[in-house]
């Protein structure tokens, strides 16, 4: 890329020698690896075509629906094979997820290294025509991201979102070239995710009886409301679909062995000791877990998963593993059992054991696990991926010990947090404080060390759901504060302070555009 690059100056330059008038550059967030004006522009219109030359119509469709939806027009822009407008295609010299953008006063060109490429560059060309209402300065942009793992998590099982709910949430994290979404299914208060082969996890496990009102601080008190939802699996392969057409592969997360106590309610033979337990009202870790001794809980697993799998095409597939607690296993003969015959000498080395099971039964399918930073304490093997959410420092080690990390630590990546030091306004919320700042100014690598940072692939924001009852009050945790990650995650080594609040002021008109709701305290200077 570099050499097309530089042949490209030079031929650029020759031929603007005599040019006078630049546009500025455009504010593009996140930002490109290089911008260079030319004079000119191409007025984009609701006619432009867009001329698809290899097999990208996926992203030339999605970019036309967006357009239309922009311009307020009655058709989407024509996609066609043939003619002049904007062209889209790929080259294989460019990196997979990077493009050219090349605008040029009669014609545009996409070039992307795959369909990914071209979905990107076509994001950025979207962010210009929507800041200069259609009118696109001349000009080459080349770009490719820093990390290959560019996730945002999203909690369906403390509150619910709809179908219509979760594809405007994949519509947000893509513009904002986001490609993982990290879909949390299951959790102690309601299991979301139809499963044909115990479909008493949804017709039991999705129902809570009531919620926990406020925090929960002495005098507890509940609202009395049935509270649940779930996702057919027609419905979870309508969301795949919509996400995989915008770039965005969805990582399922089915819980073991902690938080799955709305399982324990569907089957109480999953647990230890087989009472029945509700789905849990409460937020925060329940002593009730999956028994790790019965062989009868690892059929149970392995037939969840081979179902999770035939619905999700992605590579990895998230086990949970966090927050474990292990009093259960200490009193349960089957666990005490277990561990004597396969010589484990500590609760946590069983949890170890569940998850190498679990991880040899996922190669089997031809998948990976990735799972949250407990899956070291069992002794985890190098093939599987940590996701580092208690501190950047787990996040070094299990880089330093060889096994592929996700970056997602507290507090920065919590965008459950609140986002003001004052939280004047905000609503009540878990607790904590990241501002939009904190999260520009991060750096993912801090300690660690040169030859570790080749496993840190990538990095993730989470946002849990306990207090995040409604769409929009879930796209103001995620707004404005995923520009500042999506930076991070696309351009870790592009961030400029003196110019993202002017490119914020840009990128706020396009979250109004599409009517996507942000907080507001970032732009009223409010930390
Ligand atoms: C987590 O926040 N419990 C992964
Ligand atoms: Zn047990």
């Amino acid at each position: 890329m570099k050499r097309l690059f530089t042949m490209f100056m030079v031929l650029t330059m020759a031929l603007t020698i005599s040019a006078t008038s630049f546009a500025a550059e455009p504010h593009i967030i996140p930002q490109p690896s290089y911008i260079e004006m030319h004079e000119g522009e191409f007025l984009v219109t609701p006619k432009t075509k867009i001329v698809v030359y290899d097999d990208a119509w996926d992203a030339a469709e999605v970019f036309a629906a967006d357009m239309q939806m922009f311009f307020d027009s009655k058709k989407p822009m024509p996609c066609v094979k043939r003619g002049s407008g904007i062209k889209v295609r790929t080259d294989n010299n460019i990196p997979a997820e990077g493009y050219e953008l090349y605008v040029q006063s009669h014609e545009i060109f996409v070039t992307g290294g795959s369909e990914a490429g071209i979905f990107y560059g076509l994001q950025t060309l979207r962010q210009i025509i929507v800041a200069n209402n259609g009118a696109v300065p001349c000009c080459f942009i080349a770009d490719e991201p820093s990390f290959a793992y560019r996730g945002v998590h999203m909690d369906v099982c403390r509150h619910f979102f709809t179908v219509d709910e979760v594809k405007r949430y994949i519509d947000i994290i893509a513009a904002h070239k986001v490609n993982r979404l990290h879909w949390h299914l299951t959790d102690d208060q309601g299991w979301r995710i139809e499963i044909k082969r115990y479909p008493e996890l949804t017709t039991k496990g999705s129902m809570r009886k009531e919620t926990l009102i406020g925090h929960g601080l002495n005098p507890e008190q509940w609202d009395g409301t049935p509270y649940g939802g779930f996702y057919t699996q027609d419905e979870v392969r309508d969301i795949v679909a919509y996400a995989q057409k915008r770039c965005v592969t969805i990582i399922p997360e089915i819980e073991m062995p902690g938080h799955a106590q709305a399982a324990l309610h569907a089957y109480p033979w999953l647990g230890c000791h087989e009472q029945i337990v509700d789905v849990w009202t409460t937020w925060g870790v329940t002593p009730e877990v999956l028994c790790a001794g019965k062989e009868t809980t690892y059929e149970f697993l392995e037939n969840v998963l081979a179902e999770v799998v035939e619905l999700f095409p992605s590579e990895i597939i998230h086990i949970g593993g966090d927050e474990c607690p292990k009093d259960r296993w200490k009193e349960c003969e089957h666990c005490q059992a277990k561990m004597k015959a396969e010589g484990l000498e500590s609760e946590e080395e069983l949890q170890g054991y569940l998850v190498a099971r679990i991880e040899k039964y996922l190669n089997s399918k031809g998948r990976r696990i990735i799972g949250w930073d407990e899956i070291l304490e069992g002794g985890v093997t190098p093939t599987a991926t940590v996701m580092a959410w208690r501190g950047a420092k787990i996040g070094a080690y299990a880089a330093e010990r060889g096994n592929e990390v996700v970056m997602t630590p507290l507090p920065i990546c919590y965008f459950d947090f609140y986002q003001t030091e004052s939280r004047e306004g905000e609503g009540l919320r878990i607790g904590g404080h990241i501002n939009f700042e904190k999260v520009y100014g991060w750096d993912p690598y801090e300690g660690i060390t040169d030859e570790a940072r080749k496993n840190i692939i990538g990095v993730q924001c989470n946002v849990w759901s306990e207090y995040l009852k409604t769409m929009p009050m879930l796209e103001a945790q995620l707004l404005p504060r995923l520009a500042a990650m999506c930076e991070v995650q696309w351009a870790v080594d592009r961030r400029n302070e003196e110019t993202i609040r002017q490119k914020m002021e840009t990128f706020r008109k396009f979250y109004d555009a599409n009517g996507w709701n942000y907080a507001p305290y970032y732009f009223e200077g409010r930390r």
